[in-house]
């Protein structure tokens, strides 16, 4: 943690915990670097699903060229915070009164995601047109990935086949714009998947398109852009990826490619800080109880994984007994909880720690908070901070590690 958030975690109270707290120049530097890493030709949106932060979403309006949202509730926040922004609305099972408010929005690009919905969309347009983008599930082996989303069966978007019903929709309603394809076909892919992935997404699709006489001016590839929980330093290996999209444009030169990442936007910006309340050994085994838990952070129960933390000591301790602690030795970090569900990271390696030495768990930026189950148990929510003191650099080479 840099010093200007362990000043701020220094200012908070007991009281003030757990709290987010989010670093907004570090996310605006690694939003530019990110930017600047890519082609000017490649749009870039956040998908604000990942974390909508209100000034979260504004400090990033300044470095990406637009939101994708994925329910009528983050098209209402998002126009809302950033007016001007263009939007990619997205989704499985879009209501008919979302679809109506997309409409009413004029959103910049619809992606149709099924049949029926392109259908319930004519009903809704009267006089207004719309932009969009049909999604599909094509058939690829994408491997192991953290969350695989198409490529086999599954309700998000269409099977190839079954666009030629959407084209002979759209050849029949002029206020329909058939601009392209979107995919998200999986999350947690490094950059020379991703690469790989476009590159035979985007051979089909303009073969696709030759064979239909589509104009294929836009192809979104989606997000998933892979963070390495493990390895908090290694990150997804933008230069490599942008390196790649300008060869992949330079073979396509009259196609606008768009991609829609999350997790890796945000992820590192978050900060999910509380205390050690208690300290209890089980059969030989620490147990660091903290304020808070998954109901807070869900992340690593989500995705099965130890978040990364770091330990800020505490030394104040005026009990009239002594200090519960674990030295040198593997703890599990669980929350408040009456789950065995509840953990946070497990059995790992601490030089000490205390009660009332505080946690900071590091990436918990992107679906943390927005994903938790808030409500189970009635504990306090969380404190918000963000924290917006001064320009960072990130070493020029961040953006150069390839993750293994
Ligand atoms: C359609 C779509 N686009 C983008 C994303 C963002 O993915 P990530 O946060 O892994 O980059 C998701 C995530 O589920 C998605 O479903």
């Amino acid at each position: 943690m840099r010093p200007a958030l362990l000043d701020h975690v220094g200012r908070l109270t007991d009281d003030d915990l757990p709290a987010y707290v989010y670093d907004l120049p570090v996310l605006r530097e690694h939003a530019r670097a990110i930017r600047a890493a890519l082609p000017e030709r490649v749009e870039l949106l956040y998908a604000a699903k990942a974390n909508s932060d209100p000034r979260i979403l504004r400090t990033l309006a300044a470095h990406v060229d637009g939101f994708e949202v994925a329910s009528g509730g983050e098209l209402s926040h998002v126009r809302r915070l950033v007016a001007e922004a263009p939007i990619a609305f997205g989704g499985p099972g879009k209501t008919q009164t979302e679809l109506a408010r997309a409409v009413h929005c004029a959103v910049e690009r619809l992606h149709i995601e099924s049949e029926h919905e392109l259908r319930l969309l004519t009903t809704l347009l009267g006089h207004r047109s719309a932009d969009v983008l049909l999604r599909v599930n094509l058939p690829v082996d994408l491997g192991q990935v953290a969350l695989v989303m198409g490529g086999h069966p599954s309700p998000f978007g269409m099977d190839p086949a079954q666009l030629d019903r959407c084209l002979e929709l759209i050849a029949s309603d002029p206020r329909i714009r058939l601009r392209g394809l979107h995919l998200h076909l999986a999350s947690g892919l490094q950059a020379r998947a991703q690469l790989a992935l476009i590159d035979e997404v985007l051979t089909w699709a303009e073969d696709w398109a030759h064979e239909r006489g589509v104009d294929l001016a836009e192809l979104n590839v989606g997000g998933g852009m892979g963070v390495d929980y493990t390895h908090p330093h290694k990150l997804f290996d933008w230069s490599a990826l942008g390196a790649g999209l300008a060869r992949i444009l330079a073979r396509h030169p009259h196609l606008t490619l768009r991609i829609e990442p999350g997790r890796s936007v945000t992820a590192y910006c978050g900060w999910y800080v509380t205390q050690v309340l208690d300290i209890k050994f089980s059969r030989g085994q620490a147990f660091a109880v903290l304020r808070g838990g998954t109901h807070h952070l869900r992340t690593p129960a989500a995705k099965q994984h130890d978040q990364p933390f770091e330990v800020i000591p505490d030394d104040a301790w005026l009990r009239p007994w002594d200090r519960p602690e674990a030295r040198d030795e593997p703890v599990t970090l669980v929350g408040q909880l009456c789950t065995p569900k509840d953990v946070l990271a497990h059995g790992v390696m601490v030089k000490r720690l205390r009660v009332g030495d505080r946690v900071a768990f590091a990436m918990a930026g992107a679906y943390a908070w927005n994903i938790s189950h808030h409500a189970f148990l009635m504990h306090p929510h969380p404190t918000f901070h963000h924290v917006d003191d001064v320009e960072v650099s990130i070493p020029g080479d961040t953006y150069a590690h390839q993750m293994s």
